[in-house]
């Protein structure tokens, strides 16, 4: 299984296809998120589709539950392989959305956004969060048991989750960075072998692949790194 997912972060069909022109055969998942899709519509999805790419749609649904069982159910007719939601979005509208869900769709819960500081959580929240990691357990719990598929976590908090949540649970992670990559603008980065080792499932990786001089040779350095820590479990 390939568990590298690379994101398409970029807002035109030209540059993504470039990349993905870039990559060959070796980059079989891509992240299409709220950019691209906004400037550029459900056929980015089928043309990657079509290529013979797996799709994960990166849309953080957060909604009424009928709005959000409407658009898990166009993301299964588009055929996409993995939809996020929003876990704060409560039971009844991650119920709906998994209910709503057919095919091969799975969907993901997003628990706290690594953006939000515990300061910004106590505010919004209207109670005192002094440990962002007990938020996203619980958040991720819920998820579970309104029966989502899985969350997106990072590589800190997947021994936890694993632990929690049972192996068939979906982990994954973004704010991968190989040995000596530069961190750009994430705070908690893992290897790709430490997130493996972690326990998740699929490693979402961007920049260091897709700013290096030469992406193809990246992703190949990322999936050796991959492939040892797999052989080491
Ligand atoms: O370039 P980089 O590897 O940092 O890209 C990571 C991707 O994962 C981006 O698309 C980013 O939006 C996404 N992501 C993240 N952290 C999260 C959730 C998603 O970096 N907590």
């Amino acid at each position: 299984m390939n568990r590298v997912i690379i994101p398409l972060d970029v807002s035109s069909e030209h540059e993504a296809f470039d990349l993905v022109d870039r990559l060959g055969e070796r980059a079989d998942f891509y992240k299409v998120g709220l950019e691209l899709f906004t400037s550029c519509g459900p056929e980015v999805v089928r043309r990657l589709q079509r290529m013979g790419k797996r799709v994960f749609l990166d849309l953080k649904l957060h909604d009424i539950p009928n709005t959000v069982a409407g658009a898990v159910s166009a993301a299964s007719d588009l055929g996409v392989d993995l939809l996020t939601v929003h876990a704060s979005g409560g039971p009844t509208m991650l119920e709906a959305a998994a209910r709503a869900r057919r095919g091969n769709l799975r969907l993901l819960a997003v628990t706290a956004l690594t953006s939000l500081s515990p300061d910004e959580m106590s505010a919004v929240w209207g109670r005192e969060i002094r440990s962002v990691r007990e938020e996203v357990g619980r958040l991720t719990l819920s998820a579970q048991h309104a029966g989502i598929d899985g969350v997106v976590a990072s590589a800190l908090e997947a021994p936890w989750l694993r632990g929690h949540v049972g192996a068939d649970f979906l982990l994954v992670t973004p704010g991968i960075r190989p040995a000596g990559a530069s961190p750009d603008d994430q705070n908690r980065v893992a290897t790709p072998a430490e997130a493996i080792r972690a326990g998740s499932d699929y490693l979402v990786i961007g920049r260091p692949i897709t700013q290096a001089r030469d992406p193809e040779a990246a992703l190949g350095a990322v999936l050796a790194e991959i492939s040892s820590a797999e052989a080491e479990a």
